[in-house]
């Protein structure tokens, strides 16, 4: 019929508005608009705080030519204590709520250009991802604007939303509406490198209606503005997209600072991994391989990062992995023909570069890459398995491992024991086969015979375990749930 029941909470029953349509990049009227928002004016960013913000400025750049998109003043300590000292739950009727993110979702899609270009310009995102991003951002407003009028628990207080710059748009606005739908108020910590997409997000939050005590906005370092937020007594819970060692870091300051009924949700790192076996189709798995690894040019917590392929038809898939690899169009985000954009910044640059020295010996197969700007060759390296990957490299780099017939139980296992569970691939045509693997692995989300990125909301809930996150799913029916105060005890149990 349309509607949803959340199998823990059975009263909650709720009708998902329909996905999102995005833009059809092969009509020439939609890619005429698009192409006129290249040149839009990115505004600069500033804190949005309910009272006077004040910080220090820096240029923000781009990260494909080096060219300063905007100027952001990242919050000072002063600026952390008087948004956290105005905040507020939304008190708001959950209609009203819920009214007011649809509201904000058919803002966002009419803000379609400047959120392309300031995309492709801060995060080097490609046009493809770009209009991904902002489909899913669109998408979590409704989906969890219902999910949330459906709520019968009262707001935990004020939370922190401290977010990545892989999915600055999406993550962002996801985290905002959960918490905001459960009736709290947010402070919202962009990352440094995605400060101006926030800042717009923000304000078309805050046109929708979203009182300004509700919802703020600090642009700013992580280990001073975001370690300010989880360091405040005053906040009642924080949710966090980002590395593992940050989530650590966060757990450790709120088991000092904050009540110790305040959750930590987190949605960490992963070190995916997919396993081929004899019987897949090849270009199928080919084609999946590539969209997994190097797609965001690797920049998805999701991504395929050790893939496991059966010995005996390893050396067919290797040569067509390479010819594939060769297809991939490196260059400029904002055309239509690039598959592979830069990495955020010249950090991340540095640090993949170094990686790949260190593993030179073992590297099988290289792409060019341009020479100005931080991109990273999409690159294939020869290990052992999972183990031999120190940590999560992220970036367009893809290990490949071969592995026996009787082997897929060992290999399973050795994924289970690194301790991430985020995403797991697998292309087989033996249905008892997948059955059995899907079973054994311990991960969030196992993608069968397609590729293992790109969750959509509603339908694919998304989030891990182990190392890789807390829970609950984002996208999924348990997530709004978990922003809203438990549910009191049962006096007479
Ligand atoms: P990061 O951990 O460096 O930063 C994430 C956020 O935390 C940023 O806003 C940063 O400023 C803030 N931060 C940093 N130090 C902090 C501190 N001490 N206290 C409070 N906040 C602090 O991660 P990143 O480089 O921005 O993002 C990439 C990582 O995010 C990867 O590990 C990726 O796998 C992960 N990720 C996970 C998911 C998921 O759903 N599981 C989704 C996207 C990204
Ligand atoms: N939700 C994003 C994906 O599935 C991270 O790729």
């Amino acid at each position: 019929e349309g509607t949803i029941r959340n199998l823990d909470h059975p009263s909650q029953i709720f009708a998902p508005r329909p996905n999102s349509m995005g833009f059809d990049l092969t009509e020439a009227e939609w890619l005429a608009r698009i192409d006129a928002a290249r040149d839009v004016t990115v505004p600069d960013g500033e804190p949005l705080i309910a009272g006077e913000a004040t910080g220090t400025a820096r240029p923000v750049k781009n990260p494909a030519t080096g060219a300063v998109v905007a100027q952001v003043t990242d919050a000072d300590e002063a600026t952390v204590d008087r948004a956290i000292d105005a905040a507020r739950p939304w008190e708001a009727a959950a209609d009203t709520r819920a009214e007011t993110l649809h509201r904000a979702a058919d803002l966002y899609e009419a803000e379609y250009g400047p959120f392309f270009a300031v995309l492709a310009r801060e995060a080097g995102k490609t046009l493809n991802d770009a209009v991904g991003e902002l489909r899913e951002a669109v998408d979590f407003l409704h989906y969890y604007a219902e999910q949330g009028r459906a709520l019968d628990r009262p707001a935990r207080g004020v939370m922190a939303a401290i977010s990545p710059w892989n999915f600055p748009l999406a993550i962002f606005t996801g985290q905002i509406a959960a918490a905001l739908m459960a009736g709290n108020g947010v402070i919202a910590k962009p990352a440094e490198q995605t400060p101006l997409v926030a800042c717009m997000a923000v304000r078309l939050l805050h046109e929708a209606g979203v009182p300004r005590d509700v919802l703020q906005l600090l642009p700013g370092d992580g280990a001073k503005v975001g370690a300010g937020l989880t360091a405040s007594p005053k906040l009642a819970g924080v949710v966090f997209t980002g590395s593992t060692d940050t989530a650590q870091v966060i757990r450790k300051s709120m088991a000092e600072n904050m009540d110790p009924g305040a959750p930590l949700i987190a949605e960490t790192g992963g070190l995916n991994a997919m396993i081929v076996d004899s019987t897949a189709l090849p270009e199928q798995a080919v084609r999946d391989i590539v969209a997994s690894s190097f797609q965001s040019a690797g920049q998805r917590c999701s991504a395929l990062r050790c893939l496991y392929v059966q010995e005996d038809v390893a050396d067919r898939m290797i040569h067509m992995l390479r010819g594939a690899m060769d297809e991939l169009a490196l260059g400029d985000p904002w055309h239509l023909s690039t598959d592979v954009g830069p990495v955020i910044d010249g950090e991340a640059q540095a640090d993949i570069a170094g990686y790949l020295k260190t593993k030179r010996n073992r590297i099988i197969h290289q792409v060019d890459a341009p020479k100005r700007g931080t991109f990273i060759p999409p690159t294939l390296i020869e290990v052992n398995g999972i183990n031999d990957l120190e940590r999560e490299v992220f970036g367009p780099v893809l290990h490949v491992a071969t592995f026996g017939a009787e082997d897929l139980d060992r290999v399973i296992d050795e994924v289970n024991a690194r301790g991430f569970g985020l995403t797991f691939g697998l292309h087989s045509r033996i249905d008892g086969r997948v059955e059995h693997i899907a079973q054994r692995v311990h991960v969030g989300n196992t993608y069968v015979n397609r590729n293992q990125i790109g969750a959509i909301v509603g339908s694919q809930p998304f989030g891990g375990e182990g190392l890789s996150g807390t829970g609950p799913k984002a996208g999924g029916p348990n997530y709004v749930p978990r922003f809203a105060a438990p549910e009191a005890p049962d006096v007479d149990a």
